[in-house]
């Protein structure tokens, strides 16, 4: 009996230390998913600021990328990873998802109206990309720690 219930207790510790490993596997999903909108805002503020020569194609896909990603990111913030792999994300994620994946779904459509700007040239571009950077903070103040 003391043998069953030690081996029950070892099977759930094993099971519990693997689905830490998982989240964190989650938590570090979505933060390369926002290392890669930090690297493509990077490459649209070079094209701004003329330190990238303005190309209207990888503007499209700079801004493309962002929206793509903000379409699937307010999906993985599942329970168990409120915690854990340095995550930044707010416990306000969870308290208010819909708040949260609204947030997420204005980037993309910034991200989009800014990916069909970048055809116009980069006035209208940088106009577009300015509602881009605004969604981002704007969710970044409620939703992710300082
Ligand atoms: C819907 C909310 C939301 C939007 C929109 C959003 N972010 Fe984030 N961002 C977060 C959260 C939450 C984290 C923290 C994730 C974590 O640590 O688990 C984060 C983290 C980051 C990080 C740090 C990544 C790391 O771990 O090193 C960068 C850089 C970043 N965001 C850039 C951007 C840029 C650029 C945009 C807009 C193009 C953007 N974010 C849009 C919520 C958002």
């Amino acid at each position: 009996m003391k043998l069953k219930l030690g081996l029950a207790v070892m099977a759930f510790t094993v099971a519990a230390t693997g689905f830490a490993v998982a989240n964190d596997k989650i938590i570090g999903l979505r933060q390369q998913i926002m290392k890669a909108n930090g690297a493509a805002a990077g490459v649209a503020v070079g094209m701004l600021k003329s330190e990238i020569p303005f190309d209207a194609t990888v503007a499209a896909a700079a801004a493309g990328s962002i929206a793509g990603s903000n379409a699937i990111f307010f999906e993985l913030f599942p329970a168990g990873t409120e915690t854990g792999a340095n995550t930044k994300a707010l416990e306000t994620i969870w308290s208010d998802p819909e708040g949260f994946k609204a947030a997420s779904l204005k980037t993309v459509d910034a991200a989009n109206a800014a990916a069909a700007a970048a055809a116009e040239g980069p006035e209208a571009f940088g106009a577009a990309f300015q509602a881009l950077g605004a969604a981002c903070g704007a969710c970044h103040e409620t939703y992710r720690q300082k």
